[in-house]
């Protein structure tokens, strides 16, 4: 499927404070973001017009950067109104919100004190991350070749460009065999996540999902807990590992860009698309929607 490169599409970006037109959103290639990955970003939906749980996201973007020693030059309330801005401006009512910030190229080495701190917003099209007939199915997954770092080694409660090495690694290893996704296990031989969403288990209806103490404790994966806890499922938070996959029934993956994706397999293990699956699918689904769009059916 031929598609429009990322940096050909329409409309607009917001860069430190202004409007550019998409195609001249550019820096320069001696940013110190891009050589030593000193950047943090966002992954969000807009649905029916307003993007779900914006302040949150905004907010997580500003701790990220506070992690990673650099404070973006926008407040929380500044990026928010960027991004309900251009979604508008771009003209979207369902879409995916990247948010970014960055080192820029005052400074050229590991030290880069000076350098001033960039932010930037893309909104664009994006329907569904995994294939939707693939998704209703469950998807197939892999186990993941690298692991989930000890927080002593990155700091993995950042959303920090710099983690993503070793899941791009993990997820383009898994789609050459045919797989859509890889499953990391931690630096402890636990069960983690997948390269970009948060796992969850299903056993004799109980549901079952490893403790977020070195990966994102991802804002979909928070209000998924929260639905089943509405459903009056119960949720256990605690270490899983990978040998127990053997007896549970369902999986699913849970995150932003993958809202509630079913699973099949993973590896060796098998699932089924089960009823809790199902209905968590449905729940977040409705979650996602606008309120005063509720309201005014
Ligand atoms: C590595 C990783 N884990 C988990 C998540 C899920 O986080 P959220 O639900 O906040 O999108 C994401 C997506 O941002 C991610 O990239």
């Amino acid at each position: 499927m031929a598609s429009v490169p990322f940096d050909q599409l329409d409309g607009f970006i917001w860069m430190n404070g202004e409007f550019v037109k998409w195609a001249d959103a550019k820096i320069h290639v001696l940013t110190h973001g891009l050589h030593y990955a000193s950047a943090v970003f966002e992954g969000e939906r807009a649905y029916g017009g307003e993007i779900f749980k914006l302040t949150e996201h905004t907010e997580r973007l500003h701790e990220s950067a506070r992690i990673l020693g650099f404070k973006i030059p926008f407040s929380v309330a500044e990026i928010d109104d960027a991004c309900r801005t251009l979604l508008k401006k771009q003209g979207l009512a369902d879409a995916y919100v990247r948010p970014i910030a960055w080192r820029g190229s005052e400074m050229m080495g590991v030290s880069a004190q000076n350098n001033r701190i960039n932010c930037a917003i893309a909104i664009w099209q994006w329907p569904s991350y995994f294939d939707p007939a693939q998704k209703l199915k469950g998807i197939r997954l892999d186990m993941a070749e690298y692991r989930r770092p000890d927080p002593r080694t990155a700091p993995s409660k950042s959303k920090a460009a710099g983690l993503y090495m070793i899941c791009t690694l993990s997820k383009h290893a898994a789609e050459s065999k045919g797989y859509a996704d890889a499953l990391m296990l931690d630096w402890r031989g636990q069960v983690a996540e997948a390269t970009g969403a948060n796992v969850f288990f299903v056993k004799d209806g109980v549901i079952h999902t490893p403790k977020p103490d070195c990966f994102l404790d991802g804002i979909t994966r928070r209000t998924v807990i929260d639905l089943a806890k509405r459903r009056g499922y119960e949720v256990v938070e605690r270490v899983i590992m990978p040998e127990e996959m053997e007896g549970f029934e369902q999986c699913f993956l849970t995150g932003t860009a993958a809202e509630v994706t079913p699973v099949s397999e993973v590896g060796p293990y098998r699932f089924t698309v089960g009823e809790i699956a199902k209905n968590l699918m449905e729940d977040y689904s409705a979650e996602v929607q606008p309120r005063h769009a509720m309201a005014a059916e």
